[in-house]
């Protein structure tokens, strides 16, 4: 089902992208130029059979096979070539309909072309507002955390959350140390890293796990793992090598924590892939009377969890839709497609689930309406 639910939109994309490339190289082929030249009639057609395949067979391939000899770092910048070539063809073709619309009906051709001009550049120039600017503006996100019956030592602890860096050629060294310092600046009690610390194979996992020795918490660092850790084929490596840096990642175990009289029990699974059997043997992890904690990269496993008993699940995954559109104080996020916790702070029977939008991206590196977000989270008594 998550196949499905992945390859679904992908494939209507790459069709609507093959109809409407096509679209556009016959109408420039017809426009005068090309009439008159040759060469560019030929250099359209090439342009069009390589972006086709490329399109068809090369993205879809580059998308799921790895292969060994190609840097992680080139198949990024390909797919984000890829997917803003996709915006560039529906910028022209919406250009493309303006120009023979205004011909055939419109009898002020100059006025009609000044409004569709705009609105032709629009989906181009809010990728790249999205690709420049907000991708990297990150914002420190504070929330407060009401629990009921929470142990008063508990009350007022500090929390950092850090989730899905994508470390890699979009969110690089120097974004990376931005959010280390800006996470440092809160003065945690605990930081929780909830995953997708890289996007796929050959990824800097390393490089990665050494700039996060720059955090500071007083009572450690804990993690839990994202998909992309499975796609990286680096559960094993983060686990072991991030012990050694002092990072504590649970894998379907937790650790019991104690703040003055106060426990804290914190448990952590590996990624739950969508509507698989959630959380099996979660009630084991349990600890009654402790503030029960989880870490689950997967936001929609909060109702198995909060069954179980956690009082509070810390999640990612979404990025908060990545791309999110404000109508009407309505979210429009193509996440709300896969889950009903698609950002911020959610509760149900007096438990919660705060999911954080992140740092990184993945497929096109742009954030529109969520930006990257360091986040602190206050455990409050009620
Ligand atoms: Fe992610």
């Amino acid at each position: 089902m998550e196949t499905f639910r992945r390859w679904v939109p992908l494939i209507t994309v790459i069709c609507s992208c093959l109809f409407l490339q096509r679209l556009v190289a016959l109408r420039l082929m017809a426009a005068r130029p090309a009439q008159a030249n040759p060469n560019l009639r030929r250099f359209i057609k090439a342009t069009l059979i390589v972006t086709s395949l490329w399109l068809a067979a090369g993205l879809p391939i580059l998308m799921e096979v790895h292969f060994r000899w190609m840097p992680a770092d080139l198949v990024g910048f390909l797919l984000a070539a890829s997917l803003f070539w996709i915006c560039l063809i529906v910028s022209a073709a919406i250009w493309s309909g303006c120009l023979q619309h205004a011909e055939t009906f419109h009898p002020d051709r100059r006025r009609f072309l000044a409004l569709g001009a705009p609105v032709a550049a629009a989906p181009l120039a809010i990728a790249g507002y999205g690709a420049y600017l907000a991708r990297t503006s990150m914002v420190q996100e504070q929330v407060d955390l009401h629990l009921p019956n929470l142990h008063p030592d508990l009350n007022g602890l500090r929390i950092v959350q850090l989730t899905d860096i994508h470390f890699g050629p979009f969110f690089g060294p120097a974004e990376l140390r931005r959010a280390i310092g800006m996470a440092n600046e809160y003065k945690p009690h605990l930081i929780f890293l909830t995953g997708d610390l890289v996007t796929r194979r050959g990824d800097n996992m390393e490089g990665c796990l050494q700039l996060l020795r720059g955090l500071k918490a007083e009572a450690g660092i804990y993690g839990c793992h994202g998909n992309h850790e499975i796609y990286a084929e680096a559960l094993d490596y983060a686990t072991t090598q991030g012990a050694r840096y002092g990072f504590h990642f649970l894998r379907q175990r937790a650790a019991l924590l104690r703040f003055g009289q106060a426990r804290l029990n914190l448990a952590g699974f590996d990624y739950q892939p969508l509507h698989s059997p959630y959380l099996t043997g979660a009630e084991s992890l349990i600890v009654p009377g402790a503030a029960n904690l989880l870490l689950q990269h997967n936001p929609d496993t909060f109702p198995r969890a909060a069954q179980a008993g956690f009082d509070v699940t810390l999640s990612g995954h979404t990025h908060g839709g990545q791309i999110n559109v404000e109508i009407l104080h309505e979210n429009l996020s193509a996440a709300r497609f896969f889950t009903p916790f698609v950002r911020g702070l959610y509760e149900r029977d007096r438990k919660l689930v705060y999911v954080s939008s992140g740092l990184g991206t993945v497929a096109m590196p742009v954030r529109l309406g969520v930006p990257p977000e360091v986040s602190l989270l206050r455990l409050c008594a009620t």
